[in-house]
């Protein structure tokens, strides 16, 4: 089978010089089994005609927003509905700021609006362009969306100037591509930079000093290269040999989120107690059972690590004295005896040199009060809480979920019912935000 065997690919192409290089990704795309169709820019269509594309892909290039034949044949929300991935390269620095204040003025940025598919940038300009605090904003702010970007590259430039800000080879494109939708890692794509942090009005030369430049700061600001250690499911006390107690979490939440922090380009490490679940592409799990199994296996895992969420719907108890023979029913009542478990986010998020702490509360009522209760007394970055019990909202077990996230000292938002990847997506975006303002 082919790379990219049956995946549909939006290229969008905005305008500059790197666009030439466009036409050779179309083809490579297609090579690689990809079905692709070209939407281009008025900027685009300066460097390189939609004919060109035409000619490549066997598909009707699309320029226009506003165009009654254009729509009636593809309209644009069809359009954004029928990619499976986009991928805009070049994308230029006018490009990137229209996207990262989601602009919708013309044909591909409406797309990008109207379409959940990943969208993958691959940035082309001069390297003052790219290392000036406009664009690096605008482009962290698209990675800690979620966005994937591709290079930029650097070397020489068609100005006659060398740094970063060179679209990425074709082939390279192309190479990053099928390694996404294979859903694997894509941090190697960092380029440190050593550009000049050109801030308007300041001269063209200013010293790369002060302020950190370049790629690597933006992916630092996003999940990408992060390590991200999760715990999930529920764990299971042993009474005797065949007993146990323990409770009704699917661990789906917590693995959601592994999945959508890997796909993110996190190193993901998932610590689950027994559940039927599959281990998501590309993630490092560590099975364990009780409390105490997991507590050790986290503090291990945390070490270095970046952000740790609890998910785990640990035991608050355990049995004092487990049987080491099956108990016999002798009596009409039997009394055990529990004593507390460690609380394993608490004591992460106590430790001298912690990762970001993010925690679940599952309540039955008064939620705000008790989860920002939580989100102090464990010493929180964000608590996500969450209304349990009622017949219409049952969330253990469940593929949907809604969730009211909370931070120091008055953050909220609320992310509404939705399948749990989804609402694990969304989370994840708001702590890598949180993450950037800390
Ligand atoms: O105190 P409560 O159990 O409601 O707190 C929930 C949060 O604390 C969750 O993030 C859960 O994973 C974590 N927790 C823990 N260890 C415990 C109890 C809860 O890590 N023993």
């Amino acid at each position: 089978m082919q790379a990219l065997q049956d995946k549909k690919i939006l290229l969008g192409i905005s305008g500059g010089i790197a666009s030439y290089k466009s036409a050779i990704l179309a083809r490579r795309l297609i090579d690689a089994g990809a079905e692709v169709r070209v939407v281009m820019t008025t900027g685009a269509q300066a460097f390189i005609t939609p004919l060109t594309f035409q000619a490549l892909t066997g598909n009707p290039v699309h320029t226009e927003l506003l165009d009654t034949a254009a729509e009636a044949a593809m309209g644009h929300i069809e359009l954004a509905r029928w990619a499976d991935i986009i991928v805009i390269a070049p994308a230029s620095a006018n490009l990137i700021a229209r996207l990262s204040h989601g602009f919708a003025d013309d044909l591909l940025t409406t797309l990008v609006l109207a379409s959940d598919a990943p969208l993958l940038l691959a940035p082309a300009m001069n390297r003052l362009m790219w290392s000036n605090a406009a664009t690096q904003e605008n482009t962290r702010t698209l990675i800690a969306r979620g966005v994937t970007l591709l290079g930029p590259d650097e070397g020489a430039q068609a100005c006659g100037e060398t740094g970063a800000g060179r679209m990425l080879e074709p082939e390279d494109i192309r190479d990053l591509v099928v390694q996404f939708a294979n859903n694997e890692m894509l941090s190697q794509v960092a380029i440190p930079v050593e550009a000049d942090n050109h801030v308007p009005g300041t001269p063209s030369d200013t010293p790369a000093n002060q302020q950190p430049t370049g790629v690597k700061t933006a992916l630092r600001n996003s999940l990408a290269g992060l390590h991200i250690v999760i715990t999930a499911g529920p764990t299971v006390e042993p009474i005797d040999p065949v007993r146990f107690i323990t409770n009704r979490s699917s661990g789906k939440m917590g693995f959601a989120l592994a999945d959508a922090a890997h796909r993110k380009q996190a190193k993901v490490t998932l610590i689950a107690g027994p559940v039927t679940l599959e281990t998501p592409t590309g993630v490092t799990r560590i099975d364990v059972d009780t409390a105490k199994a997991m507590h050790t296996a986290a503090l291990k895992a945390v070490e270095g690590a970046d952000v740790f969420i609890s998910v785990a719907a640990v035991a608050d108890y355990r049995v004092e004295n487990v049987a080491e023979e099956k108990i016999k029913k002798n009596d009409d009542n039997m009394t055990l005896t529990l004593v507390r478990n460690p609380d394993i986010l608490a004591s992460i998020s106590a430790l001298p040199d912690r990762p970001f702490c993010v925690g679940f509360a599952a309540e039955t009522q008064h939620v705000e009060k008790y989860a920002r209760g939580k989100l102090k007394k464990k010493n929180l970055d964000i608590i996500a809480a969450n209304q349990v019990g009622q017949s219409d909202n049952p969330v253990f077990g469940s593929d949907t979920n809604s969730l009211d996230v909370y931070w120091p000292a008055d953050g909220h938002r609320r992310i509404a019912s939705a399948t749990k990847k989804q609402v694990a997506a969304e989370l994840l975006d708001i702590i890598a935000e949180r993450l950037a303002n800390r």
